[in-house]
């Protein structure tokens, strides 16, 4: 059965131009509620191990150097069908593909400084969720 919490990150572009309640709102309008948030400005190793599955891709010192370019603001979200739900919300990576009415359509620039990250698989998201977030900091 597909799980009912995900790792969602609220990308320096989109905080650092004051989106980030906007874009909480539209995911609240989803149906999803927050279970656990804090804002933070990752370090060059933090954001290096989050994308490490990415090291070998020609991006990769593009994306590290962008995730520390400012503040994020990560959050745990939980609502049914969690991961495939939030990843049709946000839309596709390049914004230029995403469908009207999603927080990449909407708040991203480009496949690059695309606002928002979310988890692609249950098992990500508990990975994902356990590096942003200790048990004790994550609500019931
Ligand atoms: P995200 O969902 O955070 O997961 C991996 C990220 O790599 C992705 O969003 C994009 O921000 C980034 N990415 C993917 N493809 C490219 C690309 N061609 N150029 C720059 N960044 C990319």
């Amino acid at each position: 059965m597909a799980g009912r919490r995900t790792l969602t990150i609220i990308k320096p572009d989109a905080f650092g131009a004051g989106k980030a309640g906007l874009i909480l709102a539209l995911l609240e309008q989803h149906g999803f509620t927050v279970k656990a948030a804090r804002a933070m400005h990752l370090t060059t190793a933090q954001a290096g191990e989050f994308y490490a599955v990415h090291r070998e891709r020609p991006f990769y010192g593009e994306l590290v150097e962008f995730m520390t370019s400012g503040p994020c603001m990560p959050l745990i979200l939980e609502r049914d069908d969690a991961v495939a739900t939030l990843r049709t919300v946000i839309g596709a990576t390049d914004p230029a593909e995403a469908a009207e009415g999603t927080v990449r359509k909407l708040y991203a620039e480009s496949k690059g400084r695309n606002a928002i990250h979310a988890s692609d698989s249950d098992e990500n998201a508990d990975r994902e969720s356990r590096f942003f977030f200790a048990e004790a900091d994550t609500l019931v």
